[in-house]
């Protein structure tokens, strides 16, 4: 489908069917209507500058907001008595980081950030070329992957699980508990699965507070233990400077859960059909390993696993030649702005060589970007790399129908069948 024979009239960005191909909706935004009004009130907002605009203007576009279904708050439950019992095993919801506004989300990151310091980074990557290595250990002979499920859920679990100092036998659990988390983000659900996900989701809180716990009488090198010890020691600070509270610490590891696993899982899958797609482009890659950086930033830019973030005006603005009205929702469309031809030369292709490719709106910007950004840069390039050096001569398996998640937040393959020719044994 193309952007000259769909029509935007009645979109319902939560349409299961448009999440299967949204791109030709999106670019008919960004030519004809880029401050798109949904029915429901929301406004879409589609271009690369009106999305960078907004992001420079945090206190007008405020991302401070919480959704109903969170553990802990019966409010939430809506006078469902089953839910509210649920949640109520859990802790309190507290809004942190993704969803709070200065200067709640100053301390936040200050406090947060340095759990992720380039040094933690940089003593990752021998770890995650060993699990990269050990997961394609298991497929190789065969000569065929689903790439999603072999390869793509399990690495960042599993690294995410490595980095928050948490045995990796808990791994089943975490992705079950990420899936819980992110389930009512840009999807409805049915009552059954709501109660579902809020069983999983208090259950992830309790097995972490357990652990945080831990942490605080006996400190490791790790994510928890830097949380639990936390401390902005500067006495001429205007902000607030008290340590982390349990739900705040539980707040932000979800976070760090969900951002963790569900958004790199889609860039590698996403990726994976970029090089295969465009063998040309993946010679020059398999020439050049140098170009592998940049073919991850191409895979962000295009691929924009979250492909938007909520905002609400705190103020009537104007966005284009559209007035917003104070309160509305807005949706900046990163998924759109990172295709739009006004910043990015033919917006739609694949480029390896691409020199502002890292210009994308993949990971935001601003005070919300994100914060794991090189944590997924070093997973999305080292797992590149062992696809490209052990997986030569990658295709498409039979019967792949390229189905996507029902999510127009969080958008990625549900399974992809790839074949190859069994290349070199593991390094080192
Ligand atoms: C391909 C992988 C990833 C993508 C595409 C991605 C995308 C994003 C985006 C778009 C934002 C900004 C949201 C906004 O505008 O409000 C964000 C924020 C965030 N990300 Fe990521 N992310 C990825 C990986 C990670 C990883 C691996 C972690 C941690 C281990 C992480 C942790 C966070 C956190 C904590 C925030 C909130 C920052 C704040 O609000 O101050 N992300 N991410």
């Amino acid at each position: 489908m193309t952007a000259e024979n769909i029509t935007l009239e009645g979109f319902d960005p939560f349409d299961a069917r448009i999440q299967q191909a949204p791109q030709p909706y999106y670019a008919r935004m960004r030519a004809e209507q880029p401050v798109f009004r949904v029915d429901n009130g929301m406004y879409v907002i589609a271009r690369y500058q009106d999305c960078l605009d907004a992001l420079r203007r945090p206190k007008v576009f405020a991302s401070g907001f919480t959704g109903p279904g969170t553990p802990g708050s019966t409010s939430a439950a809506d006078g469902d008595p089953e839910l509210a019992a649920i949640l109520a095993e859990g802790y309190p919801p507290v809004a942190t980081l993704l969803v709070a506004d200065p200067p709640a989300h100053t301390r936040f990151r200050k406090l947060v950030g340095r759990a992720f310091t380039p040094r933690r980074v940089q003593d990752l990557i021998p770890e995650i070329e060993r699990l990269a290595d050990d997961l394609i250990d298991g497929f190789v002979e065969d000569g065929r992957v689903e790439i999603v499920s072999q390869f793509a859920v399990p690495l960042p679990v599993r690294l995410i699980a490595h980095a928050l100092g948490v045995s990796p036998d808990r791994q089943d659990d975490f992705k079950r508990w990420s899936d819980d988390s992110i389930a009512a983000i840009g999807a409805r659900l049915s009552r059954e699965r709501t109660l579902e996900t809020a069983r999983g989701v208090v259950e992830f809180q309790q097995f972490f507070a357990t652990e945080l716990e831990d942490r605080r009488e006996h400190p490791r090198d790790d994510i928890l233990s830097d949380l639990v010890h936390a401390r902005i020691e500067d006495p001429e600070a205007d902000e607030d400077t008290t340590p982390l509270t349990m739900p705040e610490m539980l707040s932000i590891l979800q976070q760090l859960l969900v951002a963790g696993n569900e958004t790199t899982t889609k860039l590698i899958a996403e990726a994976c059909r970029m090089l295969i797609d465009n063998p040309a482009a993946t010679e020059r890659v398999r020439e050049n390993p140098r170009l592998i950086p940049n073919v991850v930033e191409e895979a962000l830019r295009l691929a924009t696993p979250t492909q938007g973030m909520f905002r609400r005006v705190t103020e009537d603005v104007v966005v284009g030649d559209v007035e917003i009205p104070k309160g509305s929702m807005c949706v900046l469309m990163y998924a759109s702005a990172n295709r739009d031809d006004a910043e990015f030369d033919a917006g739609d292709e694949f480029d390896p060589a691409r020199s502002n490719a890292k210009e994308h709106l993949a990971f935001g910007k601003g005070i919300h970007y994100c914060l794991g950004a090189s944590f997924a840069r070093a997973e999305g390039a080292v797992a590149l790399d062992r696809i490209l050096t052990r997986l030569p001569d990658l295709r498409y398996g039979p019967g792949n129908e390229f189905e996507y998640e029902p999510s127009f937040i969080l958008r990625g393959l549900k399974c992809l069948d790839l074949e190859f020719t069994p290349g070199p044994r593991r390094s080192g």
